[in-house]
């Protein structure tokens, strides 16, 4: 009988697993990203995406999760010693975003206590830059620390971490359970009142308008994998450390189904809830849909709170409604990327998993003290910037190249998911792994080299003032290089207990 750490339901592991996927990529990130990347024709690479590469791999992390029952770096070495690196170089990819992924929950809790009294005035974007972020005047620059910044991450630390620390079932599980469940009715409720505003159908007509000729474009491809797999938590050893506690009789392909599906539902929703709500901003300000768009940090925290500004009645509501709806999405999320590196330390180093989330989520969260100084903002797009246009994406290729084509696991891992579960997988899962993946995600990886490293950098341009285009992509490089060494280093550290483990895992 396995003596490891396991779900009480399989509810609460679908729950878990949804949890994870559904994060602040779903409700800040997608919708711009969709609508900047050929609108409506951006379905086209997105479902590619994520029918030949999302659900395969989704697939392939839970059936190693669950087949070898350990974290993402001892999984891989127990596929072959030499791979474990792989493990740990997503692992230490997942300590990164867990450093900045936090901050921006923080500051959805600040703008949660700001909404009762829309506390961010008339002019949005000079509230949260100048008065909320105190940012400094060029990228690199440090600063001090921002107190109203500080404050919230604290807390965000504390129940992620305090999540953590109680463990798979009682700390995990239950969380997710009360996170969830409350997250999709709030959510359901803003859209809801998002597309009956007026203008909502302008919004709507301005996301789903396709623009066939963006997808011939490479770069649209690219934002349509990066896409699926930083919201699919695919790639960065999530999925694998949660499936490991799967109980052996698990179903494996028909949970990664409903997973796949449930985030990417989300996501469209969230999709139609933005524009609608973009659309009735533009209506009232007599601009088009167009002019009024932003993504990311811009998105969140200077259009929204004008949209709740203009909101016909219950402003402040509204407003709670969207930014608790953030706080719960990525606490869901950042309490499983930590997940990753507390176990995986945990197992390597044979400490318990308390000690784990002091020593390495105390680590992570003193590291995301960066982010919240003066110059936090700069660091945080920096980092943002490469995760998510092709980091995880590329920490993606190597595992599958790896798994498929050096370890040559497929049938293994086929048949392994196939003892359990209600879905078979077959050919067309192989193929969809170790042919089209590879070489669609190579082409891609190699051409963004190209793109990125080779060419002539124009020096002034970029989101802020000062922020040089070479700062943003030398540093993204910087920390996809970090990582790996990083993961190296770690996985020429001997195992501490390896018999211990093997047992428990038996
Ligand atoms: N999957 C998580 C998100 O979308 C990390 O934010």
């Amino acid at each position: 009988m396995s003596t490891r750490e396991q779900w009480g339901t399989r509810a609460g592991f679908i729950m878990a697993a949804v949890g994870s996927a559904i994060g602040l990529g779903n409700i800040w990130r997608f919708p711009a990203t969709a609508y900047e990347n050929g609108g409506g024709a951006f379905f086209i690479p997105y479902l590619f995406a994520l029918l030949t590469a999302g659900i395969p791999l989704l697939i392939l992390e839970f059936t190693v999760g669950h087949k070898y029952r350990g974290s993402s770096p001892l999984n891989f070495s127990r596929m072959n010693k030499k791979a474990e690196w792989v493990g740990w170089w997503g692992v230490v990819i997942a300590f990164i975003i867990s450093t900045y992924y936090s901050v921006i929950v923080a500051w959805a809790i600040s703008y949660t206590v700001f909404s009762f009294n829309l506390a961010w005035g008339e002019d949005t974007e000079a509230f949260l830059y100048g008065d909320y972020l105190q940012l400094a005047d060029g990228a690199g620059q440090i600063g001090g620390l921002v107190p109203s910044v500080l404050i919230p991450l604290a807390l965000v630390w504390i129940v992620a971490l305090g999540v953590l620390f109680r463990g798979v079932q009682k700390g995990i599980e239950m969380a997710n359970r009360v996170f969830i469940p409350t997250l999709v009715v709030m959510f359901l409720i803003i859209v809801l009142r998002a597309v009956t505003l007026p203008g909502a159908l302008e919004g709507l007509q301005a996301f789903f308008e396709p623009d066939f000729k963006a997808i011939t474009s490479g770069e649209v491809w690219v934002a349509a994998y990066g896409q699926i797999f930083f919201s699919l938590s695919i790639a960065f050893a999530i999925m694998i450390t949660y499936s490991s506690y799967l109980p052996k009789e698990s179903d494996i392909t028909n949970n990664a189904f409903i997973t796949g599906f449930s985030n990417s539902s989300f996501e469209l929703l969230a999709g139609i809830g933005v524009f609608a709500a973009l659309g009735f901003m533009a209506s009232q300000s007599g601009l088009e849909v167009k002019e009024v768009v932003e993504g990311g940090v811009g998105l969140a925290f200077v259009v929204f709170p004008q949209i709740i500004n203009e909101f016909p009645a219950l402003n402040g509501l509204f407003g709670v409604l969207f930014f608790v709806s953030l706080v719960l999405a990525g606490l869901s999320s950042l309490i499983s990327i930590s997940e990753t590196y507390v176990k995986g330390f945990s197992e390597k180093l044979g400490i318990s998993r308390q000690t784990s989330v002091l020593i390495g989520g105390g680590l992570a969260a003193l590291i995301s003290l960066l982010y919240a100084t003066r110059g936090g903002l700069y660091f945080l797009d920096a980092a943002d910037y490469f995760i998510n246009q092709f980091g995880v994406a590329l920490v993606g290729l190597v595992e599958v190249v790896a798994i498929a084509w050096f370890m040559r696991k497929l049938d293994t891992l086929k048949n392994h998911a196939n003892l359990t579960s209600d879905i078979k997988i077959g050919g067309f899962w192989k193929f969809c792994l170790g042919i089209i993946t590879p070489l669609v995600l190579g082409y891609m990886m190699f051409d963004l080299f190209k793109q990125n490293l080779l060419r002539e950098f124009d020096t002034d341009t970029g989101n802020y003032e000062g922020y040089s285009d070479i700062f943003i992509n030398y540093s993204g490089w910087a920390v996809a290089l970090f990582a790996l060494v990083v993961g190296i280093l770690l996985s020429v550290i001997r195992w501490k207990n390896k018999e211990k483990l093997d047992k428990e895992a038996m």
